[in-house]
């Protein structure tokens, strides 16, 4: 990540999700609500602006230190959101926040550089959902969000020591771009997200049979029955409160960045505001 050795130590909240989801724009919003101290990004440009800056495709990841005025203490709290890209082959950008692995031999390394991420913000494309939409995004977002609710899943199990747990980390499926007509409610966000999981979560465990590859052939030999299944195991229908086993909290809420006629955002900065 392109955060400093001083900004580490803050409570973080990662934003995680698809390309063209919204993230950066979101990252740019919440400055402006929230002021920004430090900027560690190295692609934005210091342009001054009233709307939330023209996007364009992140690469690297960008962390900026917020303030989250809490109303009850009347303190401001400091905190790191850590935009990464969406782009399919750089989402272990976000992912290794969850589960760091060893470069050399793939296994987790201690949850060392986990212990400060206080929740995932997951922000999709609910204009674009629908399975019936022409180009839907559905697949691609549950494919992302089925790797980072897994990753949360096996950080749960790998650190869990008797009965010591890693501290839970939450998920925020932000359900964006509400404010267009096409744009599913977030009700309808979670049905279709539930479906899609429950299918790919179906067809994973179908490859590995059908492949006939053996399980010690898999590489490091780690590998155990259930591995890649998400939530409870064998169940017939996925739903995201399966996740509470491994102490995975996860909310869908509807949302907007741009345009005055949606929802706005201020149930995903109240959400932050509580975790950090
Ligand atoms: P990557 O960096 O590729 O992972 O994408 P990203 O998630 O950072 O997306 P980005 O912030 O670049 O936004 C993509 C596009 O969606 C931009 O043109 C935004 O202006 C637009 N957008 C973001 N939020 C909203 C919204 O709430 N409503 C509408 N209509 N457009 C939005
Ligand atoms: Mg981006």
């Amino acid at each position: 990540s392109g955060s400093s050795s001083k900004n580490s130590s803050l409570p973080s909240i990662l934003l995680a999700g698809p390309s063209g989801a919204g993230k950066t724009a979101l990252l740019t919003l919440f400055e402006k609500r929230a002021g920004r101290k430090t900027s560690t990004s190295t692609e934005t440009d210091e342009k001054k602006s009233t709307e939330p800056a023209a996007t364009h495709t992140s690469q690297t990841p960008v962390s900026v230190q917020l303030n989250a005025a809490s109303s009850e203490e009347d303190k401001v709290k400091k905190f790191l959101l850590i935009d990464t890209p969406g782009h399919p082959k750089l989402r272990s950008t976000a992912l290794s926040h969850l589960l760091p692995l060893d470069p050399k031999t793939g296994r987790p390394l201690p949850p060392s550089k986990t212990s400060q991420i206080k929740g995932v913000l997951f922000l999709l494309d609910a204009s674009t959902l629908s399975p019936s939409s022409p180009d839907s995004s559905l697949s691609q977002a549950a494919t992302y969000l089925y790797d980072l609710l897994l990753a949360l899943q096996h950080r749960y199990s790998r650190y869990t020591k008797g009965s010591k747990h890693p501290p839970s980390i939450p998920v925020l499926i932000a359900a964006n771009k509400l404010d267009l007509f096409t744009a599913l409610p977030a009700s309808l966000v979670k049905k279709e997200l539930e479906a899609e999981l429950g299918r790919i979560r179906v067809s994973r465990s179908k490859g590995l049979l059908d492949s006939g590859v053996r399980e010690d052939d898999l590489g490091a030999g780690e590998k155990e029955e259930g591995d890649d299944w998400l939530g409870e195991y064998g169940s017939e229908r996925f739903e995201f409160r399966q996740m509470v086993e491994f102490d995975i909290e996860v909310e869908v809420v509807g949302g907007s960045v741009v345009g005055g006629e949606g929802p706005g955002c201020e149930g995903w900065w109240r959400w932050v505001v509580e975790r950090v």
